[in-house]
């Protein structure tokens, strides 16, 4: 029997939350942990204020819960969303630890979500290019930002930076055996086509951006 895309990711972050250590690792290799700056500029600029709501699509171990808990505090509302059980598991625990009442998290495919205009923001960070049904994903998010809502993805792409650039067949490779991340997407270009573009940035050498757009 053929499995698809999707099932196979599924297994694949199953398979890394067995070893907690593998998030931590790579979270620091990445500069993704819970104080990544990249983490900080995006949430930063999500226009989320104290009480706001906010869906984490994707949401892994919950690595963007502590900076986001500092944007909405304790009258907001967090909810994370993600489909390897075993990682929501880490998450799970990550929230018992520190006792937050406010977030919430479920097992399910990106486009499954269903929560309709409900979310002054959304987000997605590491993921995109990783989810298969990444096109469904982002209508799922754009779904679910009231009018004027905000969208931040922070995502991996190849480098411009001319003397890095040569490196971008590795980086291709190293994505897609690391996390299954597919590069020949451009997120970003897609994006653009179907959102209002409100804030750009490149970081980590161009191998990263973080990207933010308002639902009109
Ligand atoms: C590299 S991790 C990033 C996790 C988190 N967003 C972060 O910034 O640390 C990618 C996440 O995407 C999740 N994922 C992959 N495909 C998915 C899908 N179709 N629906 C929901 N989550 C998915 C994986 O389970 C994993 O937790």
């Amino acid at each position: 029997m053929n499995m698809s895309r999707n099932t196979i990711i599924e297994k694949l972050y199953n398979g890394f939350s067995q070893f907690p250590g593998f998030w931590e690792i790579d979270s620091i290799i990445c500069r993704a942990t819970a104080g990544s700056p990249y983490r900080s500029i995006l949430i930063r600029n999500l226009n989320l204020s104290i009480g706001s709501t906010v869906l984490d699509m994707a949401c892994g171990t919950g690595l963007n819960f502590p900076f986001l808990i500092n944007a909405v505090g304790s009258s907001g509302r967090i909810v994370g969303v993600d489909n390897s059980e075993k990682t929501l598991k880490l998450a799970k625990n990550r929230i018992a630890r520190q006792n937050w009442s406010n977030v919430s998290i479920n097992k399910l495919d990106g486009p499954e979500f269903n929560g309709k205009m409900v979310f002054d923001a959304a987000l997605c960070t590491f993921a995109i290019e990783i989810i298969s049904p990444y096109r469904e994903t982002i209508q799922t998010m754009i779904d679910s930002v009231k009018l004027k809502g905000r969208i931040g993805y922070i995502g991996f792409k190849y480098s411009k930076n001319p003397l890095l650039k040569m490196i971008n067949p590795l980086w291709r490779i190293a994505c897609l055996l690391g996390g299954g991340a597919d590069l020949e997407r451009n997120v970003p270009e897609y994006l653009r086509q179907n959102m209002k573009e409100v804030f750009f940035k490149e970081v980590y050498a161009g191998f990263y951006y973080i990207g933010i757009y308002e639902k009109q």
